[in-house]
């Protein structure tokens, strides 16, 4: 099993810890784990240049830096994103990277590798917001592609993690281990949902009619979900 971590912080608290304990619970001889932590691996905030979207993801000015990320995620089997709750959302600097990665986005162009994958989010808040910034991360998950996604939230009353109460931490142990026996179970066999396959259908439809960014069309004419025009090309 390969996987693709993404850390939306720097430091080991709370959510690093968990993060790790799903990690643990998760290893085998043959697994293998990509780890990036934001800012350090992550690139400079979006320019809004839009080079992704109209020329394809190379041009971004920060491709050298984004590309090896995204090729990670595209080879895994698992995608974990994982960020503590800051202000009722997920760190910018996560949010940072996830900009950059909207080319990747269902409207634009999806990776069709992203069907088979499974999405793990996971995030902790002092007291409220644990769960509203897991399900901010998994957005980013399920409009990439990705329908089996998983996430875990836990408000655990602590700036770090050696504060979390013992009691807390025991069940935090048996979620994960919990959690991580259906990632386990479901590896490999993970197929796209009802809903995203309306919303790709959708997408498809809206494809069929673009004739305003062929970067994207063609694409989608490539990974054959349009037929090609008479010249072999989108659009
Ligand atoms: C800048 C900042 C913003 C925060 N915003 C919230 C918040 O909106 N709600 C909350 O319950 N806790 C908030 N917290 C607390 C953290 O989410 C909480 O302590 C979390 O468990 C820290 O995770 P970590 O140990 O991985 O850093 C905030 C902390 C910081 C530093």
């Amino acid at each position: 099993m390969k996987i693709t971590v993404l850390h939306g912080q720097m430091h080991h608290g709370s959510t690093w810890h968990i993060t790790r304990l799903f990690l643990d619970a998760l290893h085998t001889e043959t697994s293998q784990v990509f780890e990036y932590s934001f800012p350090k691996d992550g690139p400079l905030p979006c320019i809004g240049c839009y080079q992704c979207f109209q020329k394809g993801e190379n041009s971004c000015p920060h491709a050298e830096t984004v590309q090896p990320i995204a090729e990670s995620i595209e080879e895994s089997d698992l995608v974990i994103l994982e960020s503590p709750c800051y202000v009722y959302g997920m760190s910018g600097q996560l949010k940072s990277f996830l900009d950059h990665m909207a080319y990747r986005w269902m409207s634009h162009r999806p990776h069709p590798s992203m069907s088979r994958k499974i999405g793990l989010c996971i995030s902790t808040a002092a007291g409220l917001g644990s769960g509203r910034t897991a399900k901010d991360m998994q957005q980013n998950l399920f409009f990439w592609g990705i329908s089996r996604l998983m996430r875990y939230s836990v408000n655990v009353a602590a700036m770090n993690w050696e504060s979390v109460d013992p009691k807390r931490k025991a069940r935090i142990e048996k979620d994960v281990s919990r959690i991580a026996s259906q990632i386990r179970k479901n590896i490999g066999t993970a197929k796209p949902g009802l809903k995203t396959r309306f919303l790709f259908s959708i997408m498809r439809l809206n494809q069929k009619g673009n004739h305003w960014n062929l970067t994207d069309r063609n694409h989608w004419v490539a990974n054959g979900w349009l037929p090609a025009d008479k010249t072999g090309q989108g659009g």
